[in-house]
């Protein structure tokens, strides 16, 4: 009986130790960035990404985000839109077979907005299960983080807009 009970507080606090030790994994991927950002800024690590992408993909990947001047956003922020395109972009390579993907990003004042629009096969939102996908979860809480916006519209064989919004 005791050394059952042994068994059990050790088990308890593995397990605490194995919860902590994912959300610090949590915490490194969650704030990882390329170096691209920290050193060009915004503007050029999306530039980078789409140049490197469209060299592996006969997919068409439009970006309008040329001439901002994103280098003045603070890094958390930038950090959040970058990961954000860079999840919804990846999802329409992996999962919509598009023949076109376009991202948008404009800033004003004091926010940014932004929309990653492909013309594939569009899915069901309310019908993805939370606890076996990351994705949409991470750019939901990213946006959510910085007060932000975050919004999915999709439509069977019409495509897919993934849309933010947030103060910069
Ligand atoms: N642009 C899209 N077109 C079609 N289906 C999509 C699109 N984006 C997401 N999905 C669907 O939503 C699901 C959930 O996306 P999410 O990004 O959360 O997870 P994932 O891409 O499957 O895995 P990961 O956790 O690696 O991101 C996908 O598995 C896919 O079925
Ligand atoms: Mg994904």
């Amino acid at each position: 009986m005791r050394r059952n009970i042994g068994h059990y507080s050790e088990i308890n606090s593995l397990s605490s130790l194995i919860s902590n030790e994912l959300s610090n994994i949590h915490d490194i991927c969650f704030n990882l960035r390329p170096i691209v950002l920290d050193t060009l800024g915004l503007t050029s690590a999306l530039k980078n990404f789409v140049f490197n992408l469209q060299k592996n993909t006969n997919i068409s990947i439009h970006l309008d985000a040329v001439d901002l001047n994103t280098k003045e956003i603070d890094i958390e922020i930038s950090i959040c839109i970058f990961r954000v395109i860079q999840e919804a972009v990846m999802n329409s390579i992996k999962h919509a077979k598009p023949k076109n993907i376009y991202i948008h990003l404009t800033t004003n004042n004091n926010q940014a907005n932004g929309y990653i629009k492909d013309d594939g096969i569009g899915f069901e939102i309310n019908q993805i299960q939370k606890d076996q996908h990351f994705g949409i979860v991470m750019m939901r809480e990213r946006c959510s983080i910085l007060n932000g916006k975050f919004n999915i519209t999709s439509r069977i064989n019409e495509g897919t807009i993934v849309s933010f919004e947030v103060p910069i």
